[in-house]
């Protein structure tokens, strides 16, 4: 069985950031979403990975640059290039050469599962199905595609985003198929956004008859589209952290509950940081600042005079916010946050084309 990991896409739900880097390097406690959706595979058994890349050779790099040639987790990586932000179905079809007569699991470079996939994949390794659909109960099924089950839990049918869901049961972004899957996709047409979709590859499987069984998530999945989605696996990652200090403490600094502190990273005296929270390496947390709960801190950062808490700041930023809060917040790389000690209400931005600031 080979993985391919679809990590193409536009990203739009998460400009400014994915203006200058691919949303499926976002870190999530300090580690690219990517690098958990190959491990992933890895852990199931799947070492032959294919990762479909879409837009400007700048973001290939740096997927590549991350992702390497997949030696580092035993695995070998081969980059597939999409022509186009097509649709999931076209960056599938895109691969078929690559993927030849194995069968294969699909899976969304920004989808993140805490249960792995390997029960799944080894559940579909012992039947005769022509896929399998990971799906999870959701309160809104509106948003998302949604599986039609009978009593034994094969799809009997599959609609994206539907207005009167026939179900409560979300497709979560984790697919297995057998080559049959390419015959569907030739007989599908684009959708109204112009995308050949998955959903409606996998509804025509259904109509040629073709056996689907789906397979029920335990633990959390999350889809980090948007910036909530970011911050919530960033919580539910936190929520399994390691407590280790490999950078030093200085002795009159706070250190409560579960920190995870990285190599020459420096925690001043008076700083206060509560746990669960990761700090890279090479960062330094200054006197009077307060670090809470949920809150992952990126290499080469420098935090001073600051509160911050269940926040991602993805590195190399100084952060100065003269003791107020900042919460919930999704900082990119090369941010600088001051404060202005001559007008201290008026506040001076410097913002990129979609940024987002709530004063
Ligand atoms: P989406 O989140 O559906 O699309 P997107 O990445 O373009 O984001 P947005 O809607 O905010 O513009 O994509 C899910 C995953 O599939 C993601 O990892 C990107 C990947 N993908 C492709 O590889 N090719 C494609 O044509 C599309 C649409 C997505």
């Amino acid at each position: 069985m080979k993985g391919l990991i679809l990590a193409g896409g536009l990203g739009k739900r998460l400009r400014p950031l994915t203006h200058t880097g691919p949303k499926q390097l976002i870190p999530i406690a300090n580690k690219p979403v990517l690098h958990y959706v190959i491990e992933d595979l890895v852990n199931a058994g799947i070492k032959e990975i294919g990762i479909v890349v879409g837009y400007t050779d700048e973001r290939i790099q740096q997927i590549k640059d991350s992702a390497g040639n997949g030696s580092k987790w035993g695995a070998d990586i081969t980059y597939i290039r999409q022509s186009g932000p097509l649709g999931l179905a076209h960056a599938v079809k895109t691969a078929q050469t690559y993927l030849g007569i194995d069968d294969f699991v699909v899976y969304l470079g920004d989808n993140m599962l805490k249960s792995g996939i390997k029960e799944f994949v080894n559940e579909f390794e012992n039947s005769d199905a022509a896929a399998s659909i990971l799906v999870t109960e959701v309160k809104n099924p509106g948003s998302f595609g949604v599986a039609e089950l009978d009593a034994n839990g094969r799809i009997i049918g599959v609609e994206e985003k539907p207005a009167m869901p026939k179900s409560n049961r979300a497709i979560v972004g984790v697919y297995l198929f057998k080559t049959t899957i390419f015959q569907a996709i030739d007989a599908i047409e684009p959708s109204r956004r112009g995308e050949l979709e998955i959903t409606n590859a996998i509804q025509k499987l259904i109509e040629l008859k073709k056996k689907i069984i789906s397979h029920e998530v335990s633990g959390w999945w999350d889809d980090t589209g948007n910036v909530d989605d970011v911050l919530h696996a960033n919580h539910m990652v936190l929520n399994d952290l390691r407590h280790e200090i490999k950078g030093t403490i200085m002795p009159e600094a706070k250190i409560i509950g579960i920190v995870n502190i990285g190599e020459n990273s420096i925690v001043e005296n008076g700083a206060v940081i509560r746990g669960p929270v990761i700090i890279g390496n090479n960062c330094k947390i200054c006197n009077e600042t307060y670090i809470g709960p949920y809150t992952s801190v990126g290499d080469n950062t420098i935090i001073k005079n600051s509160e911050i808490e269940s926040s991602i700041i993805m590195g190399d930023s100084e952060i100065d916010t003269g003791s107020q809060r900042i919460m919930d917040s999704l900082i990119g790389r090369h941010v600088k946050i001051k404060t202005n000690a001559n007008m201290p209400k008026a506040k001076r931005l410097v913002l990129g084309e979609n940024s987002e600031v709530m004063l």
